[in-house]
């Protein structure tokens, strides 16, 4: 039986436990050329089919432990790619499969030299959530079976390989240098990553270096100095870290997120440079993700939201254990701001603002917004406020507890609830959060007496002094909140006074060239809009900019062009995501 709507794989037939894992990684030709050994968990009588998910995969050969094994690799699905049917004989417990990657993957990003910082070296990441491992190897695509994996790549001897994992050493040959991990901990294929480029390191504590190009890494040691108090605070929140090391990696601009998760090492994106340390909380944010995603992990994507939504949770908390309320509630209104519009956005597929949604022929990457963030951030907010502080964070810090390295769906969390603080669902109206679409009326609101100070200027030109001592977080919430459409006199004296649509915070920036563009002004804002998307692949910044400029008859031939100038710079997620975005504009 099926157990995801984004997958193969099946309940019935074996499960992988463990792989391991060889590549090659040519640059030359764009292609990872790999082997990988699934085990499989005996239980299960064998004899039949396994089912495993891949997407534009080459097989040259599939072998059991006797020898060649019978498969076919189906006709691929727009959404899920190819099922790759192998037949098993009786008793079988491993398939090992050789292949080849195509250059046009989705999770991989084959970068020229003249892309990277340096411009001396090609670069090579993976982004394998939600669906994109399969492009890599082919596996059981699910969240619902964790592996353990050992790997070993073949890179050329002058770059590095990172990975999400445990480095156990490198060996150089002549011109190639083999580079061997373990990831000891069971963790879901969306977590699988690694890196290949010039990367260089630098220690931020005893468990935690960051890794970056050398072009940027004292910067990278100076934004992110402060982790290793972040690691403190979510741990008197959580528990003890289960992972040994938190290690960074600052990508590429064209990586398409802000932060990733991936367990030991996350991936970031290089706009958190800001040089004030003012977007720290994507940092708090994918720690918090080594407890609440990582430890205890969605089912499937439709339960996507205990991902999210418990992470926000946490990032605000550890953002206020540090930085105090005022600040962690200026994010939790600039989150408030943008969960309204994704419901516009998605005013005709309400199904999609549930907490828990129904995603059969549903791309992932498109049903993406922040309603599991920021809806689910609201709906813990409530219960919290239902059960009271102590006893609602002990029955979390039980709840990851109970199901470290498991998986989890929606009804397991609820009956958690029920079981720890009977009454508290009901009182929530949890139902209502959970399958209706929309915002529940007894929703918390977000309030601060900073928050106030900006919201009492909404919609004016302040006064230099009124916004002498605003953080990049009031600017951005400040431009948000602002109603649309601006005139082109009130944006022209606000960027003079106040340096906006080049300020040097992408947050800022980003919010102000969006406020422009959805005020029909994207002509006399066509340079800096440029500037960031053909700099920056980070979706949070590309949707909402292409949208805009796709909105206004005026500037939507203009937007495709911007696109087909710029795409071959982004990662495949994002050149889908987009393309897809103004298809239907
Ligand atoms: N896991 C997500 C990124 C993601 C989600 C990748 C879905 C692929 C599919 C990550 O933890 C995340 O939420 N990043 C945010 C950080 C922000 C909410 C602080 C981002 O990238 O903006
Ligand atoms: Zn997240």
């Amino acid at each position: 039986m099926r157990i995801d709507p984004h997958s193969w794989a099946s309940s019935s037939q074996p499960r992988t436990t463990s792989l391991d894992w060889k590549a090659t990684v040519d640059f030359g030709t764009r292609v990872l050329r790999g082997e990988v050994t699934l085990h499989l968990a005996s239980a299960a009588p064998a004899d039949g089919p396994l089912d495993l998910d891949t997407r534009e995969l080459t097989i040259d050969a599939v072998t059991g432990s006797d020898g060649p094994l019978p498969f076919t690799l189906h006709e691929a699905d727009p959404i899920l790619g190819s099922r790759l049917e192998v037949q098993l004989p009786a008793g079988e417990t491993q398939v090992r499969v050789r292949y080849r990657t195509s250059p046009s993957a989705s999770a991989l990003q084959w970068l020229a030299p003249k892309m990277t910082l340096g411009g001396k070296q090609p670069y090579l990441f993976s982004q394998c959530q939600a669906i994109h491992a399969r492009s890599v190897l082919p596996c059981q695509d699910t969240p619902a079976f964790r592996v353990t994996y050992q790997a070993e790549l073949m890179v050329p001897a002058r770059l590095r390989a990172v990975m999400a994992a445990q480095h156990l050493g490198r060996e150089e040959r002549d011109d190639v240098a083999f580079e061997r991990f373990s990831m000891p901990q069971p963790i879901p294929p969306y977590l699988f990553a690694f890196a290949v480029g010039e990367l260089a390191s630098k220690d931020l504590s005893p468990r935690t270096r960051v890794w970056t190009e050398p072009g940027q890494l004292d910067a990278a040691a100076w934004e992110f100095a402060g982790v290793e108090a972040m690691m403190e605070a979510a741990e008197r929140l959580f528990g003890p870290y289960d992972w040994e090391r938190f290690d960074l990696l600052v990508m590429p601009p064209s990586f398409p997120y802000g932060g990733m998760e991936n367990p030991r090492l996350t991936f970031l994106t290089p706009a958190l440079l800001a040089g004030d340390r003012s977007l720290v909380n994507v940092v708090a944010h994918e720690l918090a993700h080594s407890w609440t995603g990582n430890l205890v992990t969605n089912a499937n994507a439709e339960h996507f939201w205990l991902n999210e939504g418990f992470t926000v949770w946490a990032e605000r908390h550890i953002l206020e254990a540090l930085e105090g309320p005022q600040l962690a509630g200026l994010h939790a209104a600039i989150g408030f701001k943008e969960l309204q519009g994704a419901f516009q956005r998605f005013e005709k597929r309400p199904q999609l603002t549930r907490l828990r949604t129904q995603l059969s022929g549903v791309d992932p990457d498109e049903a993406f917004s922040l309603v599991p963030y920021e809806k689910g951030y609201l709906f813990l907010k409530t219960l919290e406020a239902a059960a009271g502080k102590e006893r609602f964070e002990a029955m979390l810090k039980r709840w990851l507890h109970e199901r470290r390295f498991g998986v989890a769906t929606t009804d397991d969390f609820l009956a958690h609830v029920e079981a720890q603080l009977p009454g508290v669902l009901a009182q929530a109206r949890a139902a209502e959060w959970v399958d209706a679409p929309g915002l529940p009326d007894n929703h918390p609101t977000p309030r601060s007496t900073r928050l106030d100070a900006v919201t009492a200027l909404v919609g004016k030109v302040p006064e230099p002094a009124q916004v002498a001592h605003w953080t990049p977080a009031e600017w951005q919430l400040f431009l948000d909140a602002f109603p649309r459409p601006a005139s082109a006199e009130v944006c022209r004296t606000l960027d003079e006074r106040f340096t906006l649509a080049h300020a040097k915070n992408p947050e800022v920036k980003v919010a102000f060239l969006t406020l422009a563009c959805e005020s029909g002004l994207g002509q006399p804002y066509a340079g800096p809009v440029e500037e960031v998307v053909s700099h920056l692949g980070r979706m949070k910044y590309l949707r909402p900019l292409y949208q805009a400029l796709a909105g206004h008859p005026e500037t939507k031939a203009g937007a495709k062009a911007l696109f087909e100038k710029c795409r071959a710079g982004y990662h495949p997620i994002a050149q889908h995501v987009i393309a897809q975005l103004l298809a239907k504009a």
